[in-house]
């Protein structure tokens, strides 16, 4: 099937080019923080990271239905996060950065009479919305209880490894 436009298909390979950015970016956070002793946190950066590829999986497939060519060659900067604060911080910051880029590649697709593809980016809108939503929220708790008393609830020394 041939896009209403060619930018349609540029559009999925930015969004392509975020998504394996962050897949790469928390997949590394989550085994830095399992290496600091922090595996609940790192369990969460562990899940975003597959969801994140599950939207490159989806993306990629939407653009093979063009009969374009998914650029996985091309990666964003990996920003990483020094403490666990900041990677908090990065990935909110990043999440923000999708929410709005994918709101303008919805608004760009309903002007070229994309409404489908529009849609998808609207279903992303609201996943990267609601992944924002969660780092912000730690961060506010940081800010409540401190880094320390918030990194304390991040340590499960319950289970040895290889148990
Ligand atoms: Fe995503
Ligand atoms: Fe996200």
């Amino acid at each position: 099937m041939q896009p209403v436009s060619p930018r349609v298909v540029e559009l999925l390979n930015e969004a392509l080019t975020f998504e394996l950015t962050v897949t790469n970016t928390y997949f590394l956070h989550a085994r830095m923080l399992d290496n600091w002793g922090l595996p609940k946190l790192g369990k969460v950066f562990y899940a975003l990271s597959i969801d994140e590829m599950k939207d490159a999986d989806a993306i990629i497939n939407r653009i093979l239905l063009f009969e374009g060519h998914p650029n996985l060659q091309r990666l964003g900067n990996i920003t990483v996060g020094e403490t666990a604060e900041e990677m908090l911080a990065l990935a909110y910051e990043s999440e923000k950065a999708a929410v709005k880029q994918f709101n303008a590649a919805a608004q760009e697709c309903h002007d070229l009479g994309d409404h489908g593809t529009a849609a998808v980016f609207e279903e992303y809108v609201r996943d990267e919305e609601q992944h924002a939503e969660w780092f912000e929220a730690q961060l506010e708790a940081i800010k409540r209880v401190g880094v320390q008393g918030y990194l304390a609830q991040q340590i499960d020394a319950s289970v040895p490894p290889g148990s």
